[in-house]
Parts: structure tokens; C-alpha cells; sequence
């Protein structure tokens, strides 16, 4: 069964990229002329989303296994089969292409071939390949290790190549919405008991960070965080850690706050958009409040509704703008079909009242792989109606439905991905009040076609999905309709490079090499470069800067300040000119510049205030820096030696580095400066082993403190 949809599937998308491409290349080409898309409040407002003709390709198939059997189902499939869903960066294949479907350019195209006129287009795509992926789980384990490495591959290999196809002037005429790390940050709110994401802490915030820097330097793309659902974060205990979370990755940013556009909750899980018939939280059924049924544990949140209203309150409150909008991923908490309850429960037994009202019909809202009976729901809209509270932005499709959450049994692949027992219908799990999982059983790898739980989705679609023949309420205008990826299983499109309309087979030149490469006066941590335009060739769009073999930005003008450099320090660039069909030059000559050396503080001009907050054998640390001189630092390094046994596992509000007992911990972009009489609050969380004793000296910037 699972080798029909497969075989199926790689041909489709082949014909796809054909069918989409090629005729309406001519209009990509005409909207990008049209110029380019300026940030909006509101990305998903009076646009159209990116329907993924791979995704289409799969349900055509799935109609077509059903249809002698079920042509009722049959049917229904075909009439959401142009709904849009987002495409996955799930690992640093994806950008490329690889046997999952075609890679992140062909989207984009396809996308700028979608574009209808001057109605605007979403192209929702997620960002998630963090080192130490999934630490709380094994089912979507990734490619990169939590370690330093890990990190410099996210960034160089994975965010990197991304923000440069995105920021591709081609693609300026399209909206990108980029889903920024499912369940990263969450996991280190509720999940820092775990070792795993102990280790992956620090790297999910800076890899959150770098990502978000990236991309925001980008107009047109919008990021949205993922915030978990209300099952997990939905609980004061919960989502006042998360808040806190989210404000200091945002603070840690280069545009801080401004860097985050939104939130998206819910991604890949089935939590209801809300309970109908629990529609009051704060109720009691005899006496006794709903919330504190076993069922809801005494969670506030019932449904998303509630958790994107509480969410947005709490995250303006924090500081972020009023004008962050929420997502909710609906594409799978619809819970149609016939186990949906109809009326709410007349029993005055508490649990029995929640479990016969509620239509989230899971054991447990902990049961996150494959659940048995969920189905479609909303469809992707902006700004649905009835839910003010919420600032909702869009219902949109992150998960493309049918795609497996993790293999019922263990199944070996080159992806990193492990068996998580709560994808094992069999299993009895503790997290899960040992219940069964309730998982669907045959399942395959995460992000794998799954057959089985594509036919219930949409069985279970809550709304109902329409088996007359006509289309969803929401059908996408771009699409057409006369076009049916699954009819030519011969053509590949991730192979033949000449399918590729953005590529003039012509021009296989490149651009001249940028000359005159030089660096202007520096600062502490900012060297300038400029160099001579490109006059040569008129397609020249822009230049990339190298820091030794490291791309570091992009730009269109021939000159870029380098920051965020440590003071005195030596540090190599060169420059690569590149024109529209994507030709890179050879890099220009080097050339080298010394950062100036950091102010020193004179001796006993700092002051540091250290105290912790400890249990057992962990601890949380802080403190607080004075720069008692009479200069301003711009960039600072606090140092001291721990007396043994303690070792830090996270820190906020400066980049922390421990080697043995010796710890450093270095200002973040956002507050290097430092000026005369200002502190600087940072912290950290530890564990201890003996007696924690305070370090006894601190040095700033070499100076010892006070
Ligand atoms: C998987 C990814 C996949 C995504 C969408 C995740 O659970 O780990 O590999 O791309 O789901 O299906």
C-alpha cells in the first residue's frame, strides 16, 4: 500500500513542476517587474496562499485508491485538493530537493507562477532543522547535533542558503510566511528536566535568534514563532516561562521585537480551534470547575482560541507590538465524524460531563503522533471572524495533512528520525496517564505519505467537506483546475535542470569580480567595507560578503559595515559580485582589518552584584554589572572562576562560555553598550555538585570588579 502512493507521488510532482511552470513563466516574470512587496501588517490579508502541487499530487492519488471502494471519500479528497499547505525545510536536503519533493526554489517559482494579477501571494514555509531537534521526542530527531558545530552548519548550511533564495530579488513580488521552529522554544519552558534539551537549550535560542535575523532582514518575509498549543503551554505555570522565553530571543535579536511578525500555535497537532460545548473554562458542573476535570487538569485553555487570546495578551504585555498576529495551524483539529458529540453532556459527574462535551476526542491532550479519530479542519483563511481576541492573522495549513507524525514501529532511515513510543498504538504511556497512545498503527516516518490517516482526516473533516462535486468553501483562484499533476509519471523535475524557467540555458557567464575592496575606519566591533560597483554587466543585482570562507550578508549596494566584532581582533573578507539567473562571481581579493581595541576599564571602575537561587543540584544564577567608570563600554566580556562542581547548561542576556571552572560571558548585540554608571542584568541556570559557593573575583573586559 504505502509503495502506491510513493511511486505515484514522485511522478506527479514531476508533471507538476510542468504543468505549472512552464505556461505561466511569462507571468512570473511580468509580477516581479511589477515590484516589490512591502512588509504589511497582515501578510495573509486579501491574498491567496501557495497551494504545494506535491501535496495536490498526493491526494489525487489517494482519491484515486479510494475511489472503487469509496467514492463518496473519493470525492471529498478532490474537492480540497488545492488547498494550500506549507512546505518543510526539514533538513538541509529539503532546500535542494531530495526524494520528499522538489527543493525550496522550485516552490518559490511555482509560487511567483501562482501569483494572479496584483492579488498577493502567501508562501508558507517552516524553518526545522535546530540542532538537538525534537529533544523532548525521538520521532522528528534531525541531522544536527546540539553541539557548536551543529549550530555553525545550522547557520551556514541551513539558514544561510535559505535567506539567500529568499532574498532573491525574483522572489520580492511574492509573501513569505516562515513558521520559525516547531515546539524549540516550548520545549525549554515545560522540558528542561530532560538532558537532551538541557544540551539543546543554548542552541535553539541561538539558532531561533540567527534565524530570525536572517530572515527579518528580508522585507518580504514575515516569521512567526511556533508557540506549542494550549494542551502544553496553555497553564499559567507555562506560558509565563514561555513569554519570557520569546522576549529574550526576541531581545537578543539585531531588530529585537521587531523581528518576530507573530506566533503560530498548534503546529502539527490536533488540538480543537475551540470546544462548542465547553465554551466557559471558568464553569463548574455540581460545583466543581471544569478546568479541574482530569481531562484539563485544571489548564485554562481549553481550545486555541483560548491560548491565542491569552497568548497575545501576555506577549503584549511583555513588550511585544500590538501588531503581532497569531496563526493557528487548523489542518488537523477538525474531529468531524461520528464519535463528534452533538449536544453538550447532561451528567453531573465532572469527568464524565468534560469527556461526553468535549469533541477533542484523544485520550489525553498529550497524545501528539497520528491520533485515531481527528479530521480536517478550518481551512486555510485571513483574518477569520469570531475570534477578536485572538489577532488572528490566518487559519492556516503547516501540517500538510496525510503526512505521518512519527513510524508506529521502528523503522531505520538516514534522517536522524527515531521510534517514539507514543506513535506506538501498543504502547501504555506514563505521559499519558498510562493510557494506550491511541496512535493510528501502520504508520511510517515522519513527513512520509500515510494513507491511513489521510482517508480518516478526511472522513473525520470537521467542517464537513462537500462529496456533490463542488469545491471547498475556500478553493484557491490560482489553480487550474483542468490540470492533473498525476497523469505523466515520466518526467522528474528535481533532475532535468533545463525545467528550471528562471535559468537562461544561455547564460552560463558569470558576473566580473568585485575590485577595490577596502576597509574604512573601524570601531570596537564594526569594520566598513567598500568596494567599486559593477559596471560591466547590467544584470548585476548584488553582492555577497565573506568572513573567511563564511558567507556573513547580501547587499545591493557596493559597500557593508560588518558588526558585531569583538574589539581587537583580526578579521578577513572578501566580496562575490552575483547577477538575476543566480551566477556567482569568484570572491575579490581579501582583505584584512583589525578591529580597535575595547576601552579597558580602569582598575575597581566595575561592580558586580552575584547571588543564586538554589535547589538540589541545580541552580539559577545572576548578576548584576555596573560600569563604575566614567567611559562607555560598547562591548564587555565578564569573566570569573567557579570554586568547582558548578556548570552551566543556559544562559540569557549574554553569551556564556564555560571550559572547565573558567567561565566567560559576553554581551549580546542588543546590549554590548554600556555606558558610564549603566548595569546590565544577566543569569544563567546550572547545576552544582557540593556546596555552591560564590566565585570569589570578577573581571570586566580584563579589569578586575568590585
Ligand atoms: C517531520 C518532518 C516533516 C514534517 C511535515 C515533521 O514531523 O519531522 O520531516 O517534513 O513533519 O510533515
Amino acid at each position: 500500500m504505502s509503495q502506491v502512493p510513493k511511486r505515484l507521488r514522485t511522478g506527479a510532482s514531476a508533471v507538476a513542476v510542468g504543468a505549472l511552470l512552464s505556461a505561466p513563466m511569462i507571468l512570473g516574470t511580468t509580477t516581479t517587474a511589477v515590484g516589490a512587496e512591502s512588509h504589511v501588517d497582515n501578510p495573509y490579508a486579501g491574498a491567496t496562499q501557495y497551494v504545494n502541487a506535491d501535496w495536490t499530487a498526493n491526494v489525487v492519488a489517494e482519491a484515486a485508491a479510494v475511489e472503487a471502494t469509496d467514492p463518496t471519500l473519493a470525492q471529498q479528497m478532490l474537492s480540497i485538493k488545492s488547498t494550500p499547505t506549507a512546505v518543510w525545510m526539514d533538513r538541509i536536503g529539503a532546500i535542494e530537493g531530495n526524494v520528499d519533493g522538489p527543493g525550496l526554489k522550485h516552490h518559490l517559482d511555482a509560487a511567483v507562477a501562482q501569483k494572479s494579477g496584483s492579488t498577493p501571494i502567501v508562501l508558507n514555509v517552516v524553518i526545522y532543522d535546530l540542532p538537538g531537534r525534537d529533544c523532548y521526542a525521538l520521532a522528528s530527531n534531525g541531522e544536527l547535533p546540539a553541539t557548536d558545530a551543529g549550530l555553525e552548519r545550522y547557520k551556514t548550511e541551513y539558514i544561510d542558503e535559505i535567506a539567500d533564495l529568499l532574498d532573491n530579488p525574483e522572489y520580492a513580488g511574492i509573501r513569505i510566511a516562515a513558521t520559525v521552529e516547531p515546539d524549540s522554544l516550548p520545549n525549554l519552558t515545560t522540558n528542561l528536566s530532560e538532558p537532551a534539551c538541557q544540551q539543546s537549550a543554548p542552541y535553539y535560542r541561538a539558532g531561533v535568534a540567527y534565524a530570525l535575523d536572517k530572515l527579518h532582514a528580508i522585507p518580504n518575509v514575515y516569521t512567526y514563532v511556533d508557540a506549542a498549543h494550549s494542551g502544553w503551554l496553555g497553564w499559567d505555570t507555562n506560558s509565563v516561562g514561555a513569554v519570557q522565553t520569546f522576549v529574550e530571543v526576541a531581545q537578543s535579536t539585531i531588530a529585537g521585537f521587531a523581528s518576530i511578525d507573530g506566533f503560530v500555535t498548534n503546529t502539527a497537532n490536533s488540538t480543537p480551534l475551540s470546544e462548542p460545548f465547553l465554551t466557559d473554562s471558568s464553569a463548574s458542573i455540581n460545583g466543581m470547575p471544569i478546568r479541574s476535570a482530569k481531562y484539563y487538569e485544571w489548564n485554562f485553555s481549553f481550545d486555541e482560541a483560548d491560548w491565542t487570546a491569552d497568548l497575545y495578551n501576555q506577549l503584549v504585555a511583555a513588550g511585544f507590538p500590538a501588531t503581532t498576529g497569531m496563526l493557528i495551524d487548523t489542518s488537523r483539529n477538525g474531529w468531524g465524524g461520528d464519535a463528534r458529540p452533538t449536544a453538550v453532556s447532561t451528567s453531573t459527574d465532572l469527568n464524565t460531563y468534560v469527556n461526553e462535551s468535549r469533541i477533542d476526542r484523544r485520550i489525553h491532550r498529550g497524545a501528539w503522533c497520528n491520533p485515531a479519530g481527528a479530521g480536517l479542519g478550518e481551512r486555510p483563511v485571513a483574518s477569520p471572524s469570531g475570534y477578536t481576541a485572538s489577532h488572528l492573522d490566518a487559519f492556516v495549513w503547516i501540517k500538510p495533512p496525510g503526512e505521518s507524525d512519527g513510524s508506529s514501529t521502528e523503522i531505520p532511515n538516514d534522517e536522524g528520525k527515531g521510534f517514539d513510543r507514543m506513535c506506538d498504538p501498543t504502547y501504555v504511556a506514563a505521559k499519558l496517564g498510562n493510557q494506550l497512545t491511541g496512535a493510528l498503527p501502520g504508520a511510517p516516518v515522519s513527513g512520509k505519505w500515510f494513507s491511513t490517516q489521510f482517508q480518516q482526516l478526511v472522513a473525520n473533516a470537521y467542517p464537513v467537506i462537500p462529496a456533490d462535486g463542488t469545491v471547498d468553501p475556500t478553493p484557491d483562484p490560482t489553480t487550474d483546475p483542468t490540470t492533473d499533476p498525476t497523469t505523466d509519471p515520466t518526467t522528474d523535475p528535481t533532475t532535468d535542470p533545463t525545467t528550471d524557467p528562471t535559468t537562461d540555458p544561455a547564460d552560463t557567464s558569470s558576473p566580473t569580480v568585485p575590485a577595490g575592496l577596502t576597509a574604512g575606519t573601524t570601531t570596537t566591533s564594526s569594520i566598513p567595507l567598500t568596494w567599486t560597483a559593477s559596471t560591466d554587466n547590467v544584470a548585476v543585482t548584488g553582492y555577497d560578503v565573506y568572513q573567511g570562507t563564511v558567507k556573513i550578508a547580501s547587499t545591493t549596494t557596493p559597500s557593508y559595515t560588518v558588526t558585531g566584532l569583538t574589539a581587537d581582533t583580526a578579521y578577513t573578507f572578501s566580496v562575490r559580485a552575483k547577477d538575476a539567473a543566480a551566477n556567482v562571481s569568484a570572491a575579490s581579493a581579501a582583505v584584512t582589518a583589525s578591529t580597535k581595541a575595547a576601552t579597558t576599564t580602569p582598575a575597581g571602575a566595575c561592580k558586580v552584584t552575584y547571588s543564586t537561587n538554589d535547589w538540589n543540584t541545580g541552580f539559577t544564577g545572576s548578576a548584576k554589572i555596573t560600569n563604575t567608570s566614567s567611559t562607555a563600554l560598547s562591548a564587555w566580556t565578564l569573566a570569573f572562576t567557579f570554586p568547582a562542581g558548578q556548570q552551566i547548561s543556559q544562559g540569557w542576556s549574554a553569551i556564556f562560555t564555560q571550559t572547565g571552572t573558567t567561565v566567560s560571558a559576553a554581551n549580546q548585540a542588543w546590549n554590548g553598550t554600556l555606558a558610564a554608571g549603566a548595569s546590565v542584568d544577566i543569569g544563567f541556570n546550572a547545576t552544582h555538585t557540593g556546596t555552591n559557593t560564590a566565585p570569589s573575583t570578577f573581571t570586566l573586559n580584563g579589569t578586575t570588579c568590585s
